[in-house]
């Protein structure tokens, strides 16, 4: 509250800068949800009704705790908004594009788009029966 010259009481209210809410554009779907900064992508995907699995991986799949390599997405825009790739995704994804993530494996910081169920995403290299059976015979 300040008082003016003519003696006139002015209400303004604190300048506090507006926070942005992060978009995740869906691009398979047609579909774009709002998150907090910092959300899951696959818990974001399921909450919208999205599904990230394909196929049989709706039921072989891990639940989102970094173990089965299926919830991969294509990251179409937006790279820069969200978290890096951690140490799981380089195992399981490293035969795959940079642009490819594991959705329960990724955070959400800003705007971006993604591609559910990419071609190619699933059943091959280390997220694959034969890439999990290299990796324990270490060849
Ligand atoms: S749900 Fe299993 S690795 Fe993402």
């Amino acid at each position: 509250m300040s008082e003016s010259d003519a003696g006139q009481v002015s209400l303004s209210a604190p300048k506090i800068p507006c926070p942005t809410v992060p978009t995740i554009r869906f691009e398979q779907e047609g579909q774009q949800v709002g998150c907090i900064e910092g959300a899951n992508l696959r818990k974001a995907a399921l909450d919208a009704g999205i599904n990230p699995y394909k196929g049989l991986n709706n039921l072989n799949n891990c639940g989102g705790v970094g173990q089965c390599g299926t919830c991969v997405v294509e990251v179409v825009e937006g790279m820069q908004n969200l978290s890096p790739r951690s140490d799981v995704e380089q195992v399981y994804l490293a035969d795959r594009p940079a642009n490819y993530r594991l959705s329960c494996r990724t955070s959400v910081n800003g705007d971006v788009t993604v591609r559910t169920r990419p071609q190619g995403g699933v059943g091959k290299g280390s997220n694959s029966l034969v890439g999990a059976l290299k990796s324990l015979i270490g060849k």
